[in-house]
């Protein structure tokens, strides 16, 4: 359920098990936060503190190589993925604490990270503003182009065979039989039912609209609620090679596609699933921009901007674990780091599942 980049990835790996397979989604494949995110495959930039979700994501980056050139194999389509490393700056003592203590707490979970002086920051990043900083360099964060992640896994699935159920809003998961009947709310009020031995809830910041089985309601520990939190991102043409490695400031993160295309964002609000772009939002993310690479994202230029509803959690890190006693398996509240831990998730899924 979630035709999402963690629904899609874990039908491929489901389908190379053999199992039958179909992904189904209320409206498109990975028309959501999937598509919406920058791909940023950043441990760096995200992780922490030393729990299982973090070090989830180190491992994630891991394999991103591997997942990407299987799938480009797979799909016969390009995919832009960049291990172009991460410069995090610090103006103001105050950044720079939280950079040091962020950098001890990655430590146990092996990222990497060297402190850089300010020759080698400029060399890294030529268009840095004038003025001292300190600053921390991340060799491993990398990026990735979501969109083409996600073309290549349809198209690999088409080939695999996989259905792929469009505009079908899953309602409800009841048991039937030994198995599951799912569901399909009609646009006409009609019902469709769709049968599964095995259920995987992966519809992000939607997953609570889903109704699992009564009976789930009485066991322990209860599914965690998702919410959306949504981000903004502007991206513009650039020339490319203009900027090498993803710079960082006070969480604002600016990168590069190797075909030119900027990017820059993001941020974080809690006002449901709003999908009108805030332009104060948006100028807000421009000046910052602006002001750690002056003229990047100049003003008058042709800019476009989005918003994402990134699956946010209670608590810290996904919600991916089997329910006890059922063959349903909650994958959702990947929040920040859907993109990076797609693979990961979806190998763990396919090994709980098919093994
Ligand atoms: N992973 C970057 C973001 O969620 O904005």
């Amino acid at each position: 359920m979630g035709g999402g980049i963690i629904g899609l990835s874990t039908a491929w790996r489901l389908s190379q098990r053999g199992l039958r397979v179909a992904a189904v989604d209320s409206r498109i494949m990975a028309g959501e936060a999937s598509m919406a995110a920058a791909g940023m495959l950043a441990p760096g930039g995200e992780a922490h503190g030393d729990a299982p979700w973090a070090r989830h994501t180190v491992e994630a980056r891991a394999i991103y190589p591997d997942f990407v050139s299987e799938l480009k194999g797979a799909s016969g389509l390009e995919i832009d993925f960049r291990e172009c490393g991460a410069i995090d700056i610090a103006s103001n003592d105050e950044v720079w604490a939280e950079l040091t203590a962020r950098r001890a707490a990655q430590e146990p979970l092996g990222i990497q990270v060297r402190e850089i002086g300010e020759t080698e920051g400029r060399e890294l990043v030529p268009l840095l503003r004038p003025g001292s900083f300190r600053a921390l360099y991340y060799p491993d964060d990398a990026i990735v182009d979501p969109c083409q992640v996600n073309a290549a896994l349809v198209e690999t699935l088409k080939r695999a065979g996989v259905a792929l159920l469009m505009h079908e809003p899953v309602s409800a998961i009841d048991p039937d039989g030994g198995g599951y009947a799912i569901r399909v709310d009609g646009a006409s009020g009609s019902q469709n039912l769709l049968r599964a031995g095995s259920v995987v809830l992966a519809a992000g910041a939607w997953s609570n609209e889903i109704a699992l089985p009564e009976r789930v309601a009485s066991r322990l520990p209860a599914p965690r609620r998702t919410m959306p939190v949504r981000g903004h991102l502007v991206e513009r043409d650039g020339t490319p090679r203009a900027l090498l490695p993803i710079a960082r400031e006070n969480h604002l993160y600016v990168f590069q596609r190797n075909r030119g295309t900027l990017l820059t964002g993001s941020n974080e609000e809690r006002v449901g699933f709003d999908r009108t772009p805030n332009p104060a939002v948006v100028d807000e993310i421009l000046g910052r921009t602006d002001r750690l690479l002056p003229g990047l994202f100049a003003p008058r230029t042709e800019n476009s901007a989005w918003v994402g509803f990134r699956p946010g959690i209670e608590g810290e890190g996904p919600e991916l674990r089997r329910l006890p006693e059922e063959r349903i398996w909650l994958a959702y509240g990947h929040y920040r780091n859907g993109i990076l831990l797609a693979p990961h998730t979806a190998a763990f899924l396919a090994g709980e599942i098919a093994g």
